[in-house]
This record gives structure tokens, sequence and C-alpha cells, in this order.
């Protein structure tokens, strides 16, 4: 299938749920603003996902409405793209635009108008459209353009013109479909992947103690930008030593020395796609006993999340896999007193293992790295009671990344001091099970020493 085609069954396959819940109505889309950084300088442009999710279009200044019109039984769709005109003087300084001539062409749409004549047109495409689906509570400004267009079209009244009287929420429609994942998008999540791989492997291979943790970085941005990748999915994380055991660190300067580990979670965006990888290694390539240790019990626990990780099982049984295996191991390293705690199941129902253990094992991925859809089921039956946790589903991608965090502290065993591990790979979920795509790089602890050790 050619690309145009796939943002057009996807823009189909939203006109269908606006059909199905209110038998027509119109959607307003529009891309991520401009950033400024500091004068005249730019944070790195990136899209709105579910805008080019339905576009394929990445230049600022963008909106799509889609209008569907139902009669009952069947539906139609008419797509508007409103973008930036075409403009000499500002092509020389900020690059090539698209324009609106070109838009319907290159993108499939049925209209391109240029973005200077939206709040006119808005007005009218908004005319005797009884549903709107916008992103509801959105922004200041997207509320104000919004009472705006209203205004406009409320000015109509005495020809007869009504502005809509209901408003939807259209990101839980697109939110639901990108979800599961489609074999293309499956296929650049792999590509993804496989160039993340790789950066964890230059990362290992140049490891070297008295090394720097931007050193390190800069590792994986090479291999990234070399491999064709646009951007990170997230700022990347290297963590030496006692830094492992701040979840969301940033690579800083701090030297990276021998007897510690690095853990480094970081992971390249690819034609819009993130990929997101966490390894821990030792600085001096070889793992302590008391590190290898709760290595080995971190990825027992992500080997039993993996085991859970199919069709048919909900969200949280990866995690609580996962779970199981980690505080049986604090337990019995004696990070945790079962002397105290009495059994693993009390261990587990009380939260003791939080204090090593913080996070969820899981996390949708796609478009955005901890990637949008609901992790409740959302049928109507369940509305008025908690609803159970997700069932997973085949194209369905999750994040598997258990870890264990112990921070300096009295009743510690000081041997295990500063010991921050986590695992995480990226797994496409399919009829049978899961497909782990980000195992490109070793994971097994003596794989790793081999690898270092091999530089
Ligand atoms: N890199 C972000 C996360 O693992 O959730
Ligand atoms: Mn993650
Ligand atoms: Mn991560």
């Amino acid at each position: 299938m050619n690309k145009i085609n796939l943002y057009q069954l996807r823009r189909n396959a939203l006109a269908k749920e606006i059909f199905t819940k209110t038998g027509g109505g119109i959607a307003i889309i529009s891309t991520a603003p401009e950033m400024a950084r500091n004068r005249d300088s730019e944070f790195p442009y990136r899209h709105d996902s579910d805008f080019f999710y339905l576009t394929g279009f990445e230049e600022p200044g963008a909106t799509l409405v889609m209008q569907v019109s139902g009669n009952g039984k069947d539906y139609d769709v008419q797509s508007h793209l409103f973008c930036r005109p075409k403009d000499l003087e500002r092509e020389i300084w900020d690059g090539i635009r698209l324009g609106p001539e070109a838009a319907p062409k290159t993108l499939g749409i049925e209209f391109a108008h240029s973005n200077q004549v939206l709040d006119q047109k808005l007005g009218e495409l908004l005319a005797d459209q009884d549903a709107a689906y916008i992103r509801l509570a959105e922004s200041a400004e997207a509320d104000r353009l919004l009472r705006h267009w209203m205004k406009q079209v409320r000015g109509q009244a005495r020809s007869g013109v009504n502005p809509p009287s209901e408003f939807h929420d259209v990101e839980a429609l697109i939110h639901e479909m990108r979800l599961f994942k489609d074999v293309h998008e499956i296929d650049i999540m792999r590509r993804a992947a496989a160039i993340s791989a790789r950066a964890h492997i230059r990362a290992m291979q140049a490891c070297k103690p008295g090394m720097r943790e931007y050193q390190l970085e800069a590792e994986l941005l090479h291999e990234f930008r070399n491999s064709g990748s646009q951007s990170v999915a997230y700022n990347s994380i290297v963590a030496g030593g006692e830094n492992s055991c701040i979840l969301h660190y940033r690579a800083g300067s701090t030297e990276l020395r021998s007897g510690e580990l690095c853990l480094i979670d970081a992971g390249c965006e690819l034609d819009g796609y993130a990929s997101d990888i966490t390894r821990t290694f030792p600085v001096n390539g070889k793992f302590t006993g008391p590190q290898r240790t709760l290595y080995d019990i971190t990825l027992a626990a992500q080997e039993a999340a993996i085991g859970m990780t199919k069709p048919g099982n909900t969200f949280m049984q990866p995690h609580e896999a996962a779970l199981k295996v980690l505080t049986q191991g604090l337990l019995d390293e004696k990070l945790l007193k079962l002397s105290e705690l009495g059994s693993l199941e009390n261990a587990i129902e009380t939260g003791a293992y939080r204090r090593f253990y913080m996070h969820r094992t899981s996390h949708w991925l796609g478009m955005d790295v901890h990637d949008v859809g609901s992790y409740r089921e959302t049928t109507q039956a369940q509305a008025s009671t908690e609803k159970p946790w997700r069932i997973l589903k085949s194209s369905m991608v999750i994040t598997i990344e258990p870890g264990l965090y112990i921070r300096p502290a009295d009743d510690i065993d000081e041997a295990f001091w500063n010991i921050g591990i986590r695992i995480e790979d990226d797994a496409v979920i399919n009829d049978s099970g899961c497909e782990l795509i980000s195992r490109g790089v070793p994971v097994k602890a003596d794989e790793i020493e081999a690898l270092m050790k091999n530089a």
C-alpha cells in the first residue's frame, strides 16, 4: 500500500467512528506549534502525533478538518488541510513549504487551503454541523480559536444557520486507533528499535572508566543520527553509579568509575515512531557479585513478564509476574525482611517492594514513547464500575522494563548501595505471544561482559 492510501484509510476509519457515534460531524485536529528556545532560535520542530497519524504531513502551521456526512446508512468524508501558503521570502530563510496548491495530490487529501483563511473557512465548515469533534480543554489558544469560530457561525443565525450543539473528544477516538499498530507502523518500529539496539552496543563498547556520562550520550546520538533517525524519542538517560537510582536522570557530567554500574535508557525516534531501550552494565566490563545477583533477579523478572505478554492476558499480568520475581529476590537477598513481612504475598500486598521498585513494568509504545490509548477496557457495559485492565491484543506494542534501585540506608547491606538496574525491551504482541524487537543488544550478563571485553 502506498503511503497516501494509508493516511486516507486512517481518516476513513476515524470517519466511520464519528458516523457510528453521532451519524456524522466535523473533526478539527491541528498540528503542534513551533516553540521558541531563546532569541531567534527554536526547539527542533516535532509535529503533533495525532495530526501526523491522519495526514503524514510534518510541517508546522497546519490544521486538518474532516467533514463526515451520513445518511443514516452510509457516510462520506471530505478532508480539508489548512497549511502554510507558499512564500518565496520565508522559504529562502526557513525551507520549502508544500503549500495548498500541491497538497491535495501530494497528500491524497480532498481540499487544501492557506492557513490564512482558516478562520473564515471554519465559520463555513462548522455551519449546520450538529457534532464537532475537537481536542477538549487542549489549551487557552485552542479555546480562544474555537470561541472565535463559534461566534462566526452564531452570527449567521438569522440566515437559518446553526452552530454545533455537541462537542466530543476527538482524541479518544484517534488514540484507540493508535493503540493498534498496522504493518507499516510495526515495520518502522522494528527499524527504530534496531538502530537503538546498535546505539546501546556502541555505548557499551566505548565505555571505559574515567569517561563522562555525556561522552556515552554522544556515542548514542552518533548511532541514532548516522542511521537516519531524526531525533531521540526522549532525553537519553546515561546514569553512572548513584545516578542509576534516579529514575528520570539525564546524561550529565558525572565520571564513570570502575566498580560502578552505568544505566542507559535511550531510544531514537524514526519517521515519527519511538523506541525505548534500557541496559545496565558494569563500567569496567565485569559485574561485581552483588551487582550480578541483582542483575540476574531483574532479568528473571523481565523473562517472567515477557512470558505473560500475550493476547488474552491483561495489561497488568506482566507487571504482576515481574513483581513476584523481584520481590522474591529482594527477600532472598534480605533487602526485604521475611521475618517482618511474613510472606512473599504480604510483601507484595503491602507494597513493601516499592522502596526498591517504584514504577510499573510496562507502558504503550508508539509515536509517543509513553504512547496513547486507554489502559482500561473502555466498553460502555462497565461504565459505572471500575473498568478492568486492558486485555492485550495482537498488534499492541508495550515496553517491558522491570528494575531495582537500592539507595544507601542504614538497614541496607553496603554491598548493594547505589546499584540501580533497569532492563527494558520493546514487545510487539502477536497471535501467540510477543516479538521482542529491541533484542539486537545483548541482555544476559555474560553476553554483556563478552561484548565489552571484545570492544
Ligand atoms: N524512557 C522512558 C521510559 O522508559 O518510560
Ligand atoms: Mn519505557
Ligand atoms: Mn525507557
